[in-house]
């Protein structure tokens, strides 16, 4: 029997690990979708990256994904996000969904005050993509948004609760605090790790939107208009594919995705 569209898999990819977040979040609200994760462990991070060289590396990575025969394709990376997916949508026949406009509708929806604050890699702030995209539907909003390239390696370190940890959270975040921001945006897919010890030093009174949940949800309400969400008797699974294999793979990879993995392969890109 021929397979139809929605029981095809969905393409996910990201600079590297921190993508599995997303695939996390996409598992436990969505059971039956298969996943097929790309995570260009060879060339990451891309939070450092010139805007040319990220758009390069994430059509190559599309470019994987739709040779897999994915339905759909969610770039689970903010940097990848901020500088390639005007580019990705415009190009790619399937439905392209990234993680800047589920966590901009998230924030805008929590925030009472309009003060909202955002960090991620020097690429996804330095691109102003996230801060275009709160004024477009918020003119009036008080945006405070901050680089914060120490975290990534902090969060591959396993240094989730870790005392310097906390010591540069609050030297990053206090300002943000200081100038009264009820909203903080994690616009990078490895701090939702970071969510325990971030609210601890933000308070209670602080709403933390990370782009993982929310991306998950808006990839639902996006497969179910096109008529591509699985049918219920699919059975999802996760299988990875790396472009190098990092020392301590798995052990990394558990700390951001819970659900078991059914293959991990390392490949070449297409160029
Ligand atoms: N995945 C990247 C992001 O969300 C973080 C890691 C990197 O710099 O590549 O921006």
């Amino acid at each position: 029997m021929k397979a139809t569209a929605a029981e095809a898999s969905l393409g996910v990819f990201d600079s590297g690990v921190g993508g599995l977040t997303v695939v996390q979040a996409i598992t436990e609200l969505l059971p039956n979708e298969r996943v097929i994760y790309l995570g260009d462990t060879a060339r990451v991070p891309y939070g450092n990256k010139s805007p040319d060289t990220v758009k390069r590396f994430a059509r190559q990575d599309a470019a994987f994904l739709l040779g897999r025969g994915v339905k759909a394709i969610v770039v689970a990376c903010n940097t990848a996000t901020a500088f390639a997916l005007p580019s990705l949508v415009a190009d790619i026949s399937v439905p392209v969904i990234g993680v800047l406009a589920p966590g901009v509708e998230t924030a805008l929806a929590r925030t009472k005050s309009g003060r909202i604050g955002l960090i991620g890699t020097a690429g996804t702030i330095g691109s102003e993509a996230y801060q275009k995209a709160i004024r477009a539907l918020r003119p009036d909003a008080h945006l405070v948004a901050r680089a914060t390239p120490l975290l990534v390696p902090l969060v591959e370190e396993d240094w989730l609760q870790h005392a310097v940890t906390r010591q540069v959270l609050e030297e990053y975040v206090r300002p943000m605090l200081s100038e009264g921001i009820d909203t903080l945006v994690l616009a990078c897919t490895h701090y939702p790790l970071l969510k325990p010890l971030l609210a601890e030093i933000a308070g209670p009174d602080v709403a933390l939107v990370d782009s993982a949940t929310t991306c998950a949800a808006h990839l639902q309400r996006c497969l179910d208009m096109a008529g591509l969400a699985a049918p219920p008797a699919t059975s999802g699974g996760i299988e990875i594919f790396l472009t190098d294999r990092p020392a301590h793979f798995e052990s990394m990879a558990r700390r951001f995705l819970k659900s078991p993995i059914h293959r991990i392969e390392v490949v070449s890109l297409p160029e």
